[in-house]
């Protein structure tokens, strides 16, 4: 492969597993599979849309891919080179090329500093730059994600959720990173507000050609934002796809039950539709079902399904789904399951 056509980021079978610990001597007596075995790659510029409910492991992904949390096994690579094996000043350049904006923008800025503080910090810490030299730079941080220069000497209290989280972003764009792993980026704004932030990330992208990974637990973001979706259960990624054609024709029965649970604008439409209701909470990563994770919740479910864990299968477009009723092994009638019982082409 040229560095050409590699992949921004590629990420192979990362898994992470938290010891559970008891007593006083902190003997581990269970273990949280928290992501198991994922694969996925973002590409140059490209926004990745990653769904799940909560607890299926989105953010541990993502700080794994950071390095803020050591992989129990599986393997990073940025532009090709192997996140796991950096030290020293590699790891500082490679974690400058990857920055994080997170969920709450009330919490995860210091209220006692200002905003040129807040934002000019990586200038101080990497670059040893004048205070004026660190202001100049904020202002022009500050015009990329639309706010005036006169904030500069504000604190966080001062602005509302929206225009922290666009500081949260000045600042993650502040050494000019090839990725952005935005997690739950909105999740905590109003409706008006989150469109208006998924605007400068998609924005930002074009204009700045920066790549993000925009962890969310509602599809319907998402499908906006990003160009490709991966549906993640219970630690794993259950499907990837165009995200026009997962949200149109969900191949896996998860992503199908999360489309149908997003409300239709239309009240009409809205009454007709058919919902799947998701059965109960997801299983708990301490004790993962056998078979497909998703076969406990599932209205597909077969006997494979409890036994054999289903393969990533290719759909249209370099996409993939996990799923017994699209692989070719079993049949019914003669023909593939997923030509007997569900009207898909993929
Ligand atoms: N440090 C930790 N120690 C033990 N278990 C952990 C730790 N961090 C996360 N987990 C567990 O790992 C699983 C995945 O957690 P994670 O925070 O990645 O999920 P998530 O998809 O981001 O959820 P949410 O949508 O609620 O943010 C959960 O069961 C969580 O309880
Ligand atoms: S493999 Fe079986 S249980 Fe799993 S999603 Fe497909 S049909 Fe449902
Ligand atoms: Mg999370």
């Amino acid at each position: 492969m040229t560095a050409e056509d590699q992949p921004l980021l590629r990420v192979r079978g990362l898994e992470k597993v938290f010891p559970v610990k008891k007593g006083i001597m902190r003997r581990t007596v269970a273990q949280v599979r928290a992501v198991d075995g994922v694969s996925f790659d973002v590409g140059k510029g490209e926004i990745l849309g990653l769904v799940g409910e909560s607890g299926s492991g989105k953010s541990t992904t993502g700080r794994l891919i950071l390095r803020l949390i050591e992989p129990t096994a599986g393997s990073v690579e940025l532009e090709g080179q192997d996140v796991r094996a950096l030290r020293g000043e590699e790891l500082r350049k490679t974690r400058r090329d990857m920055q994080m904006v997170f969920q709450d923008p009330y919490s995860s800025l210091d209220p006692l500093a200002t905003v040129a503080d807040v934002v000019g910090e990586p200038f101080q810490v990497h670059f040893k730059m004048t205070r004026k030299e660190r202001d100049n730079k904020v202002v022009e941080l500050l015009e990329q994600v639309g706010m005036g220069s006169h904030h500069l000497r504000r604190f966080p209290a001062a602005f509302s959720g929206g225009q922290r989280q666009r500081i949260a972003v000045a600042r993650a764009l502040a050494l000019e990173p090839k990725l952005i792993i935005a997690d739950e980026p909105v999740s905590a704004l109003d409706m008006s507000t989150q469109s208006q932030v998924v605007n400068l990330l998609l924005d930002l992208q074009e204009r700045l050609g920066v790549a993000f990974l925009f962890i969310a637990h509602d599809l319907s973001i998402v499908h906006h934002a990003s160009r490709r979706i991966a549906v993640m259960y219970l630690g794993a990624i259950v499907e990837v796809g165009d995200a026009e054609e997962v949200y149109a024709r969900p191949r896996h029965p998860y992503s199908e039950a999360l489309i149908s649970a997003i409300p239709v604008p239309d009240p009409q439409a809205e009454r007709d539709r058919t919902r799947i209701v998701l059965k109960g909470d997801p299983p708990s990563p301490l004790n993962p079902p056998s078979g497909c994770r998703y076969h406990t919740r599932c209205a597909y479910a077969m006997e494979i399904c409890n036994t054999v864990d289903p393969e990533p299968t290719p759909t249209v477009n370099g996409g993939t789904v996990s799923c017994h009723l699209h692989t070719s092994g079993p049949m019914l009638n003669g023909r593939p399951i997923s030509q007997s019982l569900r009207n898909t082409s993929g």
